[in-house]
């Protein structure tokens, strides 16, 4: 049962859950029309106190698509925390107009604090470094719709595995599916945090390290590009000796397997030149569709109209 429910890291659902939604979101693929009244007289509020395009526009067409209202806030300067108000009582005072509630916030358990004042759901849209959730879903909906299932992948995740929270959820997720294996591709500086590899242990997923992903791209069924998240830097210098790590290019993709999919959460800088834009096995702009009917899935649960 979803309805009611917060989602603030992806294992807050189960494996019969994600499969739930999963199968909702691609009911609504093949037939939106059936579904365009079911959030009728319900409302979404998105409070992004950090900067967002995919994740809050896309939150935000869902609920539209739904037949529901969408209001909020896309910069905090412009909502009463700029006065000092805290995140509780804008949490108290937004969860008594609306139904559920998006929230995306820099700092780390942000989500889990707002659900324990909330009246409605929470969904942690990003709380810094920590978790995204909805990308983990929008990822793994991308992955059983091009890749036909979520078990026995090797996944190459590369960039800044050290802040990179997509990374760290999908990680989290995909590991509760059998013969997953992963590599991760990073500077020694932006390695993978080790309470993640902790996890990995625990659920006993293979994983080895690599820096140069020429030498690891062949192996790969998924190969996960992230940008350096110069947001989470606290030094400039370090920002700028790493952000070029990793360019994956035309050269490089002829070294990869012809039923690679290139997932990337976005926003790209570098990390993805645009000549692999039109390469077939590039697939990020087929994600952030997925992402927006995921979440129409996910919406419906959980207030609880489907
Ligand atoms: N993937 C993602 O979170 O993108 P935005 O930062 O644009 O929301």
């Amino acid at each position: 049962m979803l309805k009611g429910r917060n989602l603030i890291k992806p294992n807050d659902l189960t494996v019969s859950e994600i499969d739930e939604i999963c199968g909702l979101a691609e009911q609504i693929i093949v037939d939106p029309n059936s579904f365009s009244d079911v959030c009728r007289g319900k409302i979404l509020a998105t409070l992004f106190f950090e900067p967002s395009t995919r994740t809050r526009l896309s939150f935000e067409a869902a609920m539209l698509h739904l037949g529901g209202a969408v209001e909020g806030f896309s910069d905090a300067a412009n909502s009463s925390t700029a006065k000092g108000e805290s995140l509780s009582d804008t949490i108290r005072t937004v969860s008594s107009y609306v139904d559920v509630i998006a929230m995306r916030n820099p700092k780390e358990g942000a989500a889990l604090v707002a659900s324990q004042y909330s009246n409605c759901p929470i969904i942690n849209a990003g709380d810094g470094g920590h978790y995204h959730p909805t990308q983990t879903l929008t990822d793994m909906l991308t992955i059983r719709a091009l890749q036909g299932g979520f078990e026995g992948h090797t996944i190459g995740f590369c960039g800044d595995l050290k802040f990179g929270r997509t990374v760290h959820s999908l990680a989290e997720a995909m590991s509760r599916y059998k013969n997953n294996r992963y590599i991760f591709i990073s500077p020694n500086e932006l390695q993978v945090p080790e309470y993640v590899t902790q996890e990995l242990d625990e659920a006993g997923i293979e994983y080895t390290t690599a820096e140069r992903l020429e030498s690891v791209i062949g192996d790969l069924d998924i190969l996960y590009m992230t940008r350096v998240q110069k947001e989470r830097f606290f030094n400039e210098q370090d920002y700028i000796r790493l952000k070029d790590s990793y360019i994956l290019d035309n050269q490089k993709m002829s070294l990869a397997r012809k039923n690679m999919i290139v997932l990337h959460p976005l926003p790209r800088v570098n990390e993805i030149a645009p000549e692999v834009d039109n390469d077939p096995r590039a697939a990020y702009f087929k994600q952030v569709k997925y992402g927006m009917y995921v979440r129409m899935a996910l919406i419906a649960k959980l207030v609880g109209v489907l």
